[in-house]
């Protein structure tokens, strides 16, 4: 006896990030080629449930020549949300699934969104599959999520870039990039773009050793100018410098390269011109690298297979090299992920001479 064909729904949720649509691409070439299972999209994650809203998802489908744009386009085709009430109206959503005639859901999110819809998917006993996406990369037990290699390319540019213009003038830049409460898209693209400074949430530092460092540059090394890279999660300095007219100090999160900026302009008594740059959303925009598209197929591919193995709030994960699975209850229980101060990749930044603080 032939099985009745299933009907998969698959919705993105969170801060969009490049290679969402790639994800989106896999699963329904997968699901539909090899299982000829039916994929609707479910716009605005949660709030499509609600709303009983559904997009049918066919290969080749959004281009009448066939060309497939899917594959290096940023952002999502079905919409996210980044905010909402969504437990408040669990019963609602739950419900919204059953009436939408949905076997199985895959949801690509970050750590925030899946705790959401991982609680509404125990209570809903829904089929759920996971496919972890954040430019932050602080998502548990994988080494990487979709996006965050696009975002740790789109900064190493804007470094390049920036230190063009630096050089010219001689002077200091001062970088902000997003990441939350974590370092690692600071770090990482600090380290591949040339950064002299790294500033990131789990390491303290100090405003006199960053303006030592900025002169030990022109001093030692005849450098005139220096590339700070600051995390936005950064906590403030363990030393801040008064110009008499400060208020209250800052709190992580946006704004926190400004508060550098005006510290090394405080402190530095060799009147060094200091310019400060947010990235702000520019690091979540723009074709998917071509990392990003590979694993995102890969989290398609396999996500698709778990729905065919019965398997439930599992989610997949980059680990040495390819796809894993682990279960979804560990990843939320050890998400957000910080950066190790003790690791390779911090010991690297140390032993080419970029400071960090201690
Ligand atoms: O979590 C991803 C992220 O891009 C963070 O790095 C950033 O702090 C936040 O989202 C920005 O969110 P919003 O789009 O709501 O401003």
């Amino acid at each position: 006896m032939r099985e009745v064909r299933k009907r998969i729904g698959i919705l993105t949720s969170g801060g969009d990030c490049p290679g969402l649509n790639a994800a989106i691409r896999a699963v329904v070439s997968h699901a539909t080629l090899t299982y000829d299972w039916e994929v609707v999209g479910i716009p605005y994650a949660t709030q499509g449930l609600l709303d009983r809203a559904s997009v049918p998802l066919a290969i080749h489908g959004l281009d009448l020549r066939g060309l497939d744009p899917l594959l290096n386009m940023g952002g999502t085709i079905l919409g996210s949300i980044n905010h909402g009430d969504t437990l408040a109206r669990a019963d609602e959503i739950i419900a919204g699934y059953r009436e939408l005639g949905l076997d199985a859901l895959i949801a690509i999110g970050g750590d925030g969104s899946l705790k959401i819809i991982d609680r509404l998917a125990k209570h809903g006993n829904w089929q759920l599959i996971a496919i972890p996406k954040t430019i932050d990369n602080d998502v548990a037990l994988t080494e990487r999520a979709i996006g965050f290699d696009t975002a740790v390319n789109t900064i190493t540019d804007a470094l390049n870039r920036l230190a063009c213009t630096a050089s010219s003038h001689d002077r200091v830049m001062v970088v902000e990039v997003m990441g939350r409460s974590a370092g690692h898209l600071a770090l990482q693209a600090g380290i591949a773009g040339g950064a002299d400074i790294i500033l990131i949430p789990e390491v303290n530092y100090s405003i006199r050793e960053i303006c030592q460092h900025i002169n030990e540059l022109r001093d030692r090394w005849k450098r005139k100018f220096a590339l700070v890279m600051v995390a936005e999660g950064i906590h403030p300095a363990s030393d801040p410098v008064s110009c008499g007219k400060e208020s209250s100090p800052p709190t992580p999160g946006r704004g926190m390269g400004q508060y550098v900026t005006d510290q090394i302009i405080n402190c530095n008594q060799r009147l060094v011109e200091v310019r400060v740059s947010v990235l702000g959303h520019i690091q979540r925009g723009g074709i998917p690298s071509a990392l990003d598209r590979l694993i995102a197929a890969a989290f398609g591919k396999v996500a698709v297979d778990l729905i065919a193995e019965g398997q439930s709030r599992q989610m997949v994960a980059w680990q040495n090299g390819c796809v894993a699975v682990v279960a979804l209850e560990d990843v939320l229980a050890q998400s957000p992920t910080s950066v190790d101060p003790q690791s390779y990749l911090v010991e690297t930044a140390r032993a080419l001479g970029i400071y960090l603080g201690s």
